[in-house]
């Protein structure tokens, strides 16, 4: 049984109420990478979610997937490769719109950094309405890459994202 890191990740995000606008309750992960060891476990708890023989590449959401996840591929061995906002990436992509409670929203892969086969684990900080860790989900699927994980620091779970995520295995450290 993984150590449970609950208590870890709850003495070290802090909520930020109406932020980015009134209602919505910031997740604030920066205290956790300013403490190495709660940082360390966290990166430990989230490469966990898959043995190391089993994953080929971690994919990291913009923006704080990256910080998490870039550390999670060097412990399992694996590749990293980013999900951006459109626009963002420099060669060809491939795009996937989504939802948002107003309009929608866009991310994107390049389209060669998948190769057909290859074993993903998806990283990021917070599951909310799973709009986002969805379309990272499609894209991997495109590229012809197999979904083996979909790891989190924190589900929000009354926002029930993991409804979007039944095929996936999802792993996530904590729960609010
Ligand atoms: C946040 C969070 C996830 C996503 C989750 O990123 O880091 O990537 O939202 O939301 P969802 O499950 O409802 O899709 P955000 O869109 O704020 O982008 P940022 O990390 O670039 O600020």
């Amino acid at each position: 049984m993984p150590h449970d890191l609950t208590p870890l990740i709850e003495a070290h995000v802090r909520d930020i109420p109406d932020h980015p606008q009134p209602g919505v309750v910031f997740k604030d992960i920066t205290p956790l990478l300013a403490a190495p060891e709660a940082f360390s476990a966290v990166v430990d708890g989230l490469a966990a979610a898959c043995d190391p023989d089993t994953v080929d590449v971690v994919v990291g959401l913009e923006a704080r997937g990256f910080i998490l996840g870039a550390p999670v591929a060097l412990r399992l061995g694996a590749g990293f490769v980013p999900i951006r906002k459109a626009g963002k990436l420099p060669a060809a992509t491939l795009g996937e719109s989504y939802a948002l409670e107003y309009g929608s929203a866009t991310v994107e892969m390049h389209a060669d950094a998948i190769a057909p086969g290859s074993r993903v684990l998806v990283v990021d900080d917070v599951l909310a309405t799973g709009g986002t860790g969805q379309a990272a989900v499609r894209l991997v699927q495109r590229a012809g890459g197999t979904v083996v994980g979909f790891s989190v620091l924190m589900e929000l779970a009354f926002l029930r994202g993991r409804e979007k995520l039944s095929d996936v295995k999802l792993h996530a450290l904590s729960t609010v």
